[in-house]
């Protein structure tokens, strides 16, 4: 699809549930209007470093009602305030109140380690440089709940791309800002700070790898990760690092967060998967915020065509 982007005039604070969501999202269709984060951002005569990260949703597809599986979205205010954020609390419904007031603006991505361009990025640069799209990915938590969640982000292979991994590169590792004066829960030093994932590096070119900075429309909220987040979908959600600071590329697979603290419960593929127990609670089902009724888990979280060649001939107990 060919749109010439065009700034529109859309207060965000307007979008606030999903039927407002889908009819802007007609709206936007009929006219053939896109937002390019730069644009909006020129629009509202501001720069990134003083505003919120723009409205971004360019390449807008033709059909992105439901997700994939025709599975509807989540309600817009489920996935606002219901969050596993441990940096500010253990607690899902008082993440988003205590990120409330989370200062992401000036903020700055550090991609470094075996590439032959490293770079430090801010968010600026990173919404002019990279192609915003909106995709709606399932989210299956590694708890068995699960949402279905409208993010606007681009592919981290687009960016790994700009910096060029040199041969020697097998493995991405993220980290979370490293700030306890802004979030309460690193105060209680019972986990290893600051938050760290990992990827295998053909993971994090795979085509459904995003780094996230929108979701419903918006900016992506404190409590989801602000300003920017790694969304991998076939993976559980702990996987899904937030607010990063820095992405490095390296020889040697990265330790984790939670794989340092329990391996045997949270391993560093965690690839969604029904049929492999967590050592206490069945996957086999998950409950879909919203819903009433437990449905099944899917294998890869129903992403296996896209992503079942990267683990042939991997035993896939050691996917877990
Ligand atoms: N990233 C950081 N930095 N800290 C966290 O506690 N929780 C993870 C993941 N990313 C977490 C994180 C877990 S367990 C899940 S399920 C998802 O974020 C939840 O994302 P959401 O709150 O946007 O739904």
């Amino acid at each position: 699809m060919d749109l010439k982007p065009k700034s529109v005039p859309i207060h965000l604070s307007e979008i606030t549930s999903k039927k407002d969501y889908l009819s802007r999202r007609d709206f936007l269709k009929q006219m053939g209007i896109v937002t390019a984060g730069a644009a909006l951002l020129a629009a509202c005569g501001t720069s990134a470093d003083e505003a919120p990260a723009p409205l971004a949703t360019s390449n807008l597809p033709s059909d992105l009602e439901t997700d994939s599986l025709s599975n509807e979205l989540t309600e817009h205010e489920s996935i606002i305030s219901y969050n596993n954020y441990y940096e500010f609390t253990t607690d899902k419904e008082r993440v988003a109140p205590l990120a409330k007031d989370f200062k992401s603006v000036p903020w700055t991505v550090e991609v470094s380690g075996l590439v032959n361009n490293p770079k430090t990025f801010n968010m600026d640069e990173i919404l002019s440089q990279f192609t915003i799209e909106e995709r709606i990915y399932r989210m299956r938590c590694v708890e068995a709940w699960s949402m279905v969640i409208p993010w606007s982000g681009f592919t981290l292979a687009s960016l790994l791309e700009a910096v060029e991994p040199t041969p020697d590169a097998k493995y991405v590792r993220f980290e979370t800002v490293n700030d306890p004066d802004q979030m309460p829960g690193m105060k209680n030093g019972l986990y290893p700070w600051p938050y760290q994932e990992g990827l295998r590096l053909d993971e994090a070119l795979n085509d459904l790898t995003l780094l996230a900075t929108g979701l419903y429309g918006e900016p992506l909220p404190s409590q989801n990760g602000a300003p920017i987040r790694l969304v991998v979908p076939w993976k559980y959600g702990f996987k899904s690092i937030k607010a990063i600071v820095k992405i490095e590329l390296t020889a040697e697979q990265p330790s984790t967060l939670w794989e340092t603290i329990a391996p045997n419960e949270y391993g560093f593929y965690a690839n969604v998967n029904p049929d492999i127990s967590h050592p206490r609670w069945s996957q086999a089902s998950e409950r879909r915020i919203g819903e009433l009724k437990r449905r099944p888990t899917l294998p890869f979280n129903g992403y296996a065509a896209e992503v079942a060649h990267l683990y042939e001939g991997m035993n896939p107990a050691k996917l877990y």
